[in-house]
């Protein structure tokens, strides 16, 4: 299976400086024979920036409205995102679901506009330090994931990914290890089991994000149930996130050699 590495700039960059970025992770890579490559810029830059995407770079939505056209003043529909160029849209992440209170039910709703839209879902989850400390970060993670796929058919879920983000390893620094991502990234899979079954678990991408950089990318990528990353500090600098889609590659060629 291919790994999915995506860049989350997060608001971030005024628009010399998000060109640039874009330009020079654009053409720093030629070939990626294992990864799918996005970048999430701020939505403003999106359709231009999708000028600079290529083959191997696409444009992903930081997240997407929970309604379809119409009177909603400051949405971006997921058919808008589409429209302008993205391939892919977040939907939950932490910051969302925080910040701007997203509940389970509006990132259930996302999903569904993200897949009619035509859209890749990456589904974000994860749990907080004081959920994680009492021992509850299997259950937060699980719970919100079963929230969200609750009524999605099965056959649609070839454009989801889930993305474990553990919200204490956000920006941090502080990351998990990689025993701590296999283990919850392998829950993860089970669950898909249960909720759907054992070909679409097993061929479901589990990206892990939280302070990924190019010292820990490699070792948190060869995890078995790890298949790629949405990085977001480290994405703001080219030769980073270069560097990071490097690891993503080589973890995958080796897990291909079986090694
Ligand atoms: P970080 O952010 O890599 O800066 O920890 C990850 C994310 O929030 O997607």
């Amino acid at each position: 299976m291919r790994n999915i590495v995506t860049g989350n700039w997060k608001s971030n960059k005024l628009w010399d400086d998000a060109e640039k970025l874009m330009i020079d992770v654009a053409t720093g890579i030629h070939e990626s024979q294992h990864t799918d490559i996005f970048v999430a810029p701020p939505t403003p830059y999106l359709a231009a920036l999708k000028a600079q995407s290529t083959a191997f770079v696409g444009i992903a939505g930081q997240q997407c409205s929970a309604h379809t056209e119409g009177a909603f003043t400051g949405e971006h529909t997921a058919s808008m995102l589409k429209s302008a160029g993205a391939k892919a849209v977040l939907i939950g992440h932490s910051e969302r679901r925080g910040t701007f209170g997203e509940s389970d039910a509006v990132v259930e709703a996302k999903v569904h506009h993200a897949l009619d839209a035509g859209l890749l879902a990456i589904v974000c989850c994860g749990e907080n330090l004081e959920e994680r400390d009492a021992g509850q970060h299997f259950e937060k993670v699980l719970t919100q994931l079963s929230h969200a796929f609750q009524n999605i058919d099965a056959s649609r879920m070839s454009r989801v990914v889930v993305a474990y983000e553990p919200i204490w390893a956000i920006g941090t620094g502080r990351t998990a290890s990689a025993a701590q991502a296999q283990e919850m990234h392998a829950a993860i899979r089970h669950h898909l089991v249960g909720l759907f079954d054992a070909s679409i678990a097993e061929s479901m991408r589990i990206l892990y994000g939280g302070s990924c950089k190019p010292s820990n990318a490699l070792e948190i990528f060869m995890q078995p149930d790890v298949n790629g990353g949405l990085i977001g500090g480290a994405s703001l600098n080219a030769s980073d996130f270069l560097a990071i889609v490097a690891a993503s590659n080589e973890a995958a060629t080796k897990e291909q050699q079986g090694g």
